[in-house]
């Protein structure tokens, strides 16, 4: 699998991206990570890449000029069928796990960063398949939410996840959220490890951690299992 981002700050994001998983996963070659500076695709010597909105208002805007030639760079052109172009922004569809999922079966990924009041519409029209946003609040730019889904994707991506770790159990992979993890020492400052875990009575572990999921999800989320389909 291969992810493309355009960004006008190229270090924030290989800032996060060289670390960790994200940098295990490329070097065990599961996934490739390419970072392209918007800049780099300015015609200008200033390398402009925003210019004053339509109309007046207030800020600037990501011109298209800049935003269609990386986006025909990273993405192939025309644009090969098995490439998806994202378009980080608030108002877009709000990400989630089982999107995250999808996207693990998907072979190319161009994650558009947006800065300012974001980009001119006519990307978003006519460059963007889909325009998604990581929650109703709104960041500075669209590094953070890039490595969002970059992150919660590469992560899913089988073989990603070292031997100690895994995603077979987490919240959202069942319709719950976890349940609540505790590790040594038994005691401490007077708090107890629920006697249960303790137990080694595998079958009533299991029965345990079921209800501390629902109870945590009625508690927190309790729309998730307002649905019709609650599967733990
Ligand atoms: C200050 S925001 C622009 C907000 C825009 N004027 C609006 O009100 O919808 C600048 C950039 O940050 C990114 N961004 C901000 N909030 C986001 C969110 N919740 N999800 C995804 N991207 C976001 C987008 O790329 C956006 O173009």
């Amino acid at each position: 699998m291969r992810f493309d981002i355009i960004t006008i700050f190229p270090e924030l994001v290989t800032g996060v991206s060289d670390h960790g998983i994200l940098r295990r996963a490329q070097q065990a070659g599961l996934v490739q990570i390419r970072v392209a500076n918007l800049r780099d695709f300015a015609p200008d010597r200033h390398r402009s890449v925003d210019d004053r909105p339509y109309g007046g208002g207030e800020g600037m805007v990501l011109m298209p000029g800049p935003l269609f030639a990386a986006i025909e760079f990273c993405r192939g052109e025309p644009q090969s069928p098995g490439s998806r172009v994202v378009l980080l922004t608030p108002q877009g569809k709000t990400w989630t796990q089982e999107m995250a999922a999808e996207f693990a079966r998907v072979s190319h990924v161009v994650l558009v960063c947006g800065r300012y009041e974001g980009v001119d519409q006519r990307v978003t029209d006519t460059m963007v398949d889909l325009e998604v946003s990581i929650g109703d609040f709104v960041l500075t730019g669209g590094e953070i939410p890039a490595l969002v889904i970059l992150d919660t994707v590469v992560r899913l991506i089988p073989g990603a996840l070292g031997s100690l770790e895994s995603s077979r159990n987490e919240s959202f992979s069942s319709g719950l959220l976890d349940y609540p993890q505790y590790t040594r020492p038994a005691e401490f400052r007077g708090l107890r490890v629920p006697d249960v875990l303790l137990s080694g009575d595998h079958a009533v572990i299991q029965r345990w951690r079921k209800e501390r999921a629902l109870e945590k999800t009625l508690k927190n989320r309790p729309e998730l299992v307002a649905g019709p389909v609650c599967r733990k």
